[in-house]
């Protein structure tokens, strides 16, 4: 019989409990797949006392996860603690340094250090693993590392946080307040500790940038995308977009432009029939680009205790078979810098003003976007009782930068009531 692979766990919250369920629901499959036992030997949590669930009986305990990453009877640390820096790095580096493989769920720490590490882990010979990390359980590392290996990729596109588009169906379907269906999501285990890196687009943003470095070759860091939350979608917003056709989503979409990529994360308009449009609850989509094979659509759920455990404990499989492989598809020290597109491709816009209801007033409006070369292709003043009119407009294709100048003009005339609302619409 093989020697088991032995695993040290850091975090026992919602991942954690999970692949502490799956190991023990399916210990006689996975050792069949994995050719070997795959052994849970000791955890770390912060609280040793707290009834998790799970039986924990069996297994020894570290109050400090970078002890745990030392023991000599760990082959294979799992990370589910989260954080970018602290425990979550120090123990990734404890165990990495120590030749010991690592599965991290961790997105913040690998969008930061995510090179730096593999680096670490290639000097070592050793795996690191990160599918959990994106996406929840879809397998989009791997496909994008083995499976679409041979493609260049000149785009990825992607619904990557599960919270927020929980958070924009619901409250397109039943008119729920944001406030209460954010509270939903953080009961279902689906948001972050702090769920402002959910609504605040960061989580899907790291996520985009782990995507991005693979597919590219190149390290895409958060500070070179565009990165903008839900927390300004509006329900007026969500119920206009739905007359006229479309759905509000957090999406992201990395593409190269010649040599250079551009990258962002921000709630765009999408067609309601697309299938993005048609994305529910928590589920998220990747759509990767590849030149030989075509568009590639992947989609499942992206949060959660199942999901997330599913893809820690895929990862854990392939390692205990002895695979091997550099964790962003190449060699860290191949991945070569790429400079950032100077803007983002044109697009249509869907733009909201809330205007004075009097003669002349739209005149004023559209003149503000004609001086910008930006051209109208949808117009409707919506129905209402009051002195001010709702008014929305579909533009055909412009860059940002006129819309932004146009939009500045408009929202200092005496009749534009609030400041406007714009909105990116992607065609996909
Ligand atoms: P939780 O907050 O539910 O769990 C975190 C766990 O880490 C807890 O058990 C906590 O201990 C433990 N922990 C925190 N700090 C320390 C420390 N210093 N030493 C030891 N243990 C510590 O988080 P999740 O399970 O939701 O998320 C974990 C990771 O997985 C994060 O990186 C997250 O981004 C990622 N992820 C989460 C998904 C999800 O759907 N929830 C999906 C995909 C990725 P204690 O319980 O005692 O407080
Ligand atoms: N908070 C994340 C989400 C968890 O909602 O998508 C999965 O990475």
């Amino acid at each position: 019989m093989t020697a088991p692979l032995r695993i040290g766990l850091a975090g026992l919250g919602t991942v954690g409990t999970g692949v502490v369920r799956i190991l023990q629901t399916h210990a006689g499959l996975v050792a069949a797949r994995a050719g070997r036992p795959v052994e849970i030997v000791a955890v770390s949590a912060r609280s040793r006392r707290r009834d998790r669930g799970v039986d924990l009986s069996a297994y020894g305990w570290e109050d400090d996860p970078v002890a745990l990453a030392k023991r000599p009877d760990v082959d294979l640390v799992v990370e589910v603690m989260g954080g970018e820096d602290g425990p979550a790095r120090a123990t990734a580096q404890a165990a990495l340094a120590g030749g010991k493989h690592f599965v991290t769920a961790n997105k913040a720490m690998m969008a930061r250090h995510g090179i730096a590490l593999a680096g670490q882990a290639e000097a070592k010979s050793v795996a690191l693993r990160f599918e959990a990390a994106v996406a929840g359980g879809i397998p989009v590392v791997k496909a994008l590392t083995e499976g679409l290996a041979g493609n260049a990729i000149a785009r990825v596109i992607g619904v990557l946080n599960g919270t927020c588009n929980y958070i924009l169906t619901r409250m397109q379907a039943e008119d729920a307040p944001y406030a209460q269906v954010l509270e939903a999501a953080q009961r279902l285990g689906y948001a972050e500790a702090d769920p402002s890196f959910d609504v605040g687009g960061i989580d899907a943003a790291q996520k985009l940038a782990l995507l991005a470095t693979i597919a590219f070759g190149a390290p895409v860091e958060l500070e070179s995308m565009t990165v903008e939350g839900i927390e300004r979608v509006s329900l007026a917003d969500i119920e206009h977009a739905a007359e006229l056709g479309y759905r509000i989503k957090l999406l992201g979409v990395a593409e190269t432009a010649g040599a250079a990529i551009e990258a962002r994360m921000q709630p765009c308009l999408v067609p309601a029939g697309s299938p993005i449009g048609q994305l529910e609850g928590v589920t998220n989509m990747v759509i990767l680009e590849g030149d030989f094979v075509g568009r590639i659509v992947l989609s499942g759920p992206g949060a959660g205790e199942g999901p997330t455990a599913s893809a820690i404990v895929g990862d854990v499989i392939d390692i205990a078979r002895g695979l091997v492989l550099p964790p962003f598809g190449q060699p860290a020290a191949g991945l070569v810098a790429a400079p950032r597109a100077t803007a983002a491709a044109p697009a249509a816009y869907y733009l909201r003003f809330l205007l004075a209801d009097a003669p002349g007033v739209l005149a004023r409006v559209a003149a503000a976007l004609g001086e910008a070369d930006i051209s109208i292709n949808r117009m409707r003043q919506v129905e209402h009782d009051g002195p001010e009119a709702p008014v929305l407009i579909v533009t055909h294709h412009t860059e940002r930068q006129p819309l932004d100048a146009a939009l500045a003009v408009i929202a200092g005339l005496d009749v534009c009531r609030e400041a406007p609302v714009a909105i990116r619409i992607e065609a996909l």
